[in-house]
Parts: structure tokens; C-alpha cells; sequence
């Protein structure tokens, strides 16, 4: 442990920003009532004592809530950033100098600072590792093979990241077990739906101030996040389109309301056009050619890979950024196309990511499942392994607790019904 000790005060923009970060951590923690009861109890038990847990992920006020429920359960916790432009410097001053928690991240960091701040938290030879997006997982896999034999195992928020990792395992590559968060219900039906629905047309809104109402918005993607920007748009008015590969979803978003054409046809009509896909270039350079004057193109899907950028720079005869956030791209055709936050996560880059409320069941899994992992890693092999039931429906009950709501319970008779296949003649 004294090696990990040396040059962990972390990285952060300033530490004169630490008083304006402590007020939102302590904001968010009021709306993590799950979080606070994980909190207590890890207070008492300890059960992540002198446990190493480096954790990747986006360096948000809830996210220090986590890292300090972590702290508070005996773990020796590092935190670096999951994406160069969805760091709150505040944040991550006051997690430094108010929580004593290494922290390595710093709003708009380029790709060199990204990932040297990837290397220290691998300098904390971690125990568990938590990502959100599996780069951690990568770098120790591709470089950093003398971590392995003291990792237990990690974790992984988001759905790409789970993705990637489950790939890794079905090819043999991956070493250690990792949990999926991501796949948790109390995680995507949530998190995903409501969190992205939300804070997706939050930061679009704050990027660029449009009225939603009576645009044509484009949905590329109907998934768990695409269900809840669909959703919400909708609510705002909007003229929701989706594109989909899926014939199931697509026929869901048939039927939820919205219509669904290809994107070589919605790139014709779209005013706004959101990618949540977790694919790559699902908005290509012959889309742009045909986007009306002043189209707005965002992505919230977690790497920047979904609009294809390099072929709308190429393509483009000029760019300016004309408001924080908006780039503008004035093609060969006259017409102009915005990308709003260089085509990155829009609600963690120009708005504050999810809702707290959201990100408590969310890092309640995360908490629960380090803690799963500590106690079983021995008996777990090098795969992706699901959220354990009972920690998903703890995490519900947790919550519908914390909301004041009581549901019922089987009467023992109903129970003997579902439980027998001689039932039910
Ligand atoms: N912005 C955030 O804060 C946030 C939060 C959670 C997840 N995510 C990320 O958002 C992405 C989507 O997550 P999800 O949970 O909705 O995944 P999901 O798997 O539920 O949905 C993705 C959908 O995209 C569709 N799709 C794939 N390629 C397509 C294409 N070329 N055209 C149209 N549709 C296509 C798939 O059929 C699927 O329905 C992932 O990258 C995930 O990591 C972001």
C-alpha cells in the first residue's frame, strides 16, 4: 500500500475551485438517499477495508458521492476522468482537498493528459476496477499485464463498456471477472432511459437554446437512451423520428408513436438529430450532404465515434465555433451543420449528466457490486458476470423506501400459484 501512497493528491484544474465543488457533492447527496443508507452501513462494516479500487468514471458530483460511500467502506479509492470534457473541475478540486481522494481529471483535457491520467490510476495497482466505458480494463490488458495477478476483479457502468468487455471474454482476452452494472434494471431502466432522456435535451438545449417544440428531431437508435430522448422530445413538443437496425425496436417505435424511416431519409428532413447508438458512424459523410440549412447534430452515446466527424471536417469548407459548445460547419452546398460538444457525450459535456436521484441507484450497484466482488472474486472466473438478483431488488426496494411508496406482497396462497406448474386449472 505505501507504493500507492507517493504522488496521489491527483490532478485537477485548481484546488481554489474545491469550496464551489463541496456545495454541489453536498447538493447531490441530498437526492442519494439509497447512497446515504449504503453509506452508513459501510461505515460501520468496513467491507471494502484496504481494498485498492481505481475508478474511471465521469467526474460528476454523484460520482464523488460514490467514491466517497467507497472511502467510507475501509477501499483506498483513486478516480480518474472517463471522458476528457464531462469533468467538473469543482468537483474534482474539493474530492482532492476536502475528501482526501486522488483524483485525475481536468475539463478538456487533451488525449496525451486523458490518458496519463489512465496510468495513474493504474500507478494505485488496483485491486478493483470500476470503469465506465472498460478503458481502464483495456489499458491493463494491452499494457499493464504485471497489474494482474493483484486485481480481483471490476466493474462496468455503461453499456458499451459491458459491450466491449463481453467481446474480450468471448475471445479470451479478458483476465479478471467484471460485473456489469450496466444491465442491473435498477440501472437501464433508469439511468439510461430517464437519466439520458433528460439530461441529453438539457445539455442541447444549453448548448444552443432552441425551442424544441415543433422541431423535426431525429433519434438515431431506439435502445434504453433513445426510448427516453424520445420520450422527453415528445413532451417538448417535437416531431420525433427514429432510426433503427432492429426490426423489434423499430416496430416499438412504431408503436410508442413516432415514425421510422432510414437514416438516408431522416438525414433530409431532421432539424436536431441525436446519435445513442454505441455504434460508429451512424451519421456519415452522405448524411451531412443532405441536412437541411442550420441541422444540429448531437451524440450521447459513450464514444465520440457515432458521428462520423473526420468525414464532415473533410467535407466542410470552413468551421467556427460560434457558441460554447457549437461548431459551425459551412459545407461545399452553402448549407451549414452545428455539432454541438465535438460530437462527445452532450449531456455530460454542455449539462451536468444525469440527475442525482438517477445516479443513486446507479452507483448503489456499483457500491453493492465492489462489495460482491470483494467477497466472491475467488470464486468468479475471467467473464462478465450480471448484477446478483438480490442486490438489483434491494436496490428498488431502497429507493421506493427513500420515495415514502409501499407495493405489495404475495399472500403465501398467490405464491404456491406462480411457484407450481400443477396450478392454474
Ligand atoms: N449519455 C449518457 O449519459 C449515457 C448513459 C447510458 C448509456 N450511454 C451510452 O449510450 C449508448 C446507447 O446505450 P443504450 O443503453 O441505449 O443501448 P441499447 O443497446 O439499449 O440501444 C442501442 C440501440 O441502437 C441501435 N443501433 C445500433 N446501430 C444502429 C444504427 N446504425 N442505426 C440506428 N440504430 C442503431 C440498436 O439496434 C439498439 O436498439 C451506449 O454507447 C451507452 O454506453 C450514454
Amino acid at each position: 500500500m505505501a507504493a500507492t501512497k507517493r504522488k496521489l493528491a491527483g490532478d485537477v484544474k485548481s484546488l481554489s475551485l474545491a469550496p464551489k465543488g463541496k456545495l454541489r457533492i453536498e447538493w447531490a447527496n441530498q437526492w442519494m438517499p439509497v447512497l446515504q443508507l449504503i453509506r452508513k452501513r459501510f461505515q460501520k462494516e468496513k467491507p471494502l477495508k484496504g481494498v485498492r479500487v481505481s475508478a474511471c468514471l465521469h467526474v460528476t458530483s454523484e460520482t464523488a458521492n460514490l467514491a466517497i460511500t467507497l472511502r467510507d467502506g475501509g477501499a483506498d479509492v483513486v478516480l480518474c476522468a472517463s471522458n476528457p470534457l464531462s469533468t467538473q473541475d469543482d468537483v474534482a478540486a474539493s474530492l482532492v482537498k476536502d475528501y482526501g481522494i486522488p483524483t485525475y481529471a481536468i475539463t478538456g483535457e487533451n488525449k496525451k493528459t486523458y490518458y496519463s491520467h489512465l496510468v495513474s490510476a493504474l500507478e494505485h495497482k488496483p485491486q478493483i476496477t470500476m470503469d465506465d466505458g472498460a478503458d481502464l480494463v483495456t489499458m491493463i490488458l494491452s499494457k499493464r499485464h504485471d497489474l494482474l495477478p493483484g486485481i480481483l476483479g471490476g466493474t462496468e457502468e455503461t453499456t458499451t463498456g459491458v459491450i466491449r468487455l463481453r467481446s474480450m471474454a468471448n475471445d479470451g482476452v479478458l483476465k479478471f471477472p467484471i460485473v456489469a452494472v450496466n444491465d442491473a434494471d435498477t440501472k437501464h431502466f433508469f439511468d439510461n432511459r430517464y437519466g439520458t432522456g433528460q439530461s441529453t435535451l438539457d445539455g442541447i438545449l444549453r448548448a444552443t437554446n432552441v425551442l424544441l417544440a415543433g422541431l423535426k428531431v431525429v433519434i438515431v437508435g431506439y435502445g434504453w437512451c433513445g426510448r427516453g430522448v424520445a420520450m422527453r422530445a415528445k413532451g417538448m413538443g417535437s416531431d420525433v423520428i427514429i432510426t433503427e437496425i432492429n426490426p423489434t425496436k423499430a416496430l416499438e417505435a412504431i408503436m410508442d408513436g413516432f415514425r421510422v424511416m432510414p437514416i438516408a431519409e431522416a438525414s433530409k428532413v431532421g432539424d436536431v438529430f441525436v446519435t445513442v447508438t454505441g455504434n460508429k458512424n451512424v451519421i456519415a459523410g452522405q448524411h451531412f450532404r443532405q441536412m437541411k440549412d442550420g441541422a444540429i447534430v448531437a451524440n450521447s452515446g459513450h464514444f465520440n465515434v457515432e458521428i462520423d466527424i473526420p468525414a464532415l471536417e473533410k467535407l466542410a469548407n470552413s468551421k467556427r465555433r460560434t457558441r460554447d459548445f457549437v461548431d459551425e460547419y459551412t459545407l461545399p452546398n452553402g448549407r451549414k451543420v452545428y455539432l454541438l460538444g465535438e460530437g462527445r457525450l452532450i449531456n455530460l459535456a454542455a449539462a451536468e449528466g444525469h440527475p442525482a436521484v438517477v445516479m443513486d441507484m446507479s452507483f448503489a450497484d456499483q457500491a453493492l457490486s465492489a462489495e460482491y466482488m470483494v467477497k466472491n472474486a475467488k470464486n468468479l472466473e475471467a467473464k462478465v458476470y450480471p448484477v446478483p438478483a438480490d442486490i438489483d431488488q434491494n436496490v428498488a426496494k431502497l429507493k421506493l423506501k427513500s420515495l415514502g411508496v409501499n407495493i405489495d406482497t404475495l399472500t403465501p396462497e398467490q405464491a404456491k400459484y406462480l411457484a407450481s406448474w400443477s396450478e392454474g386449472t
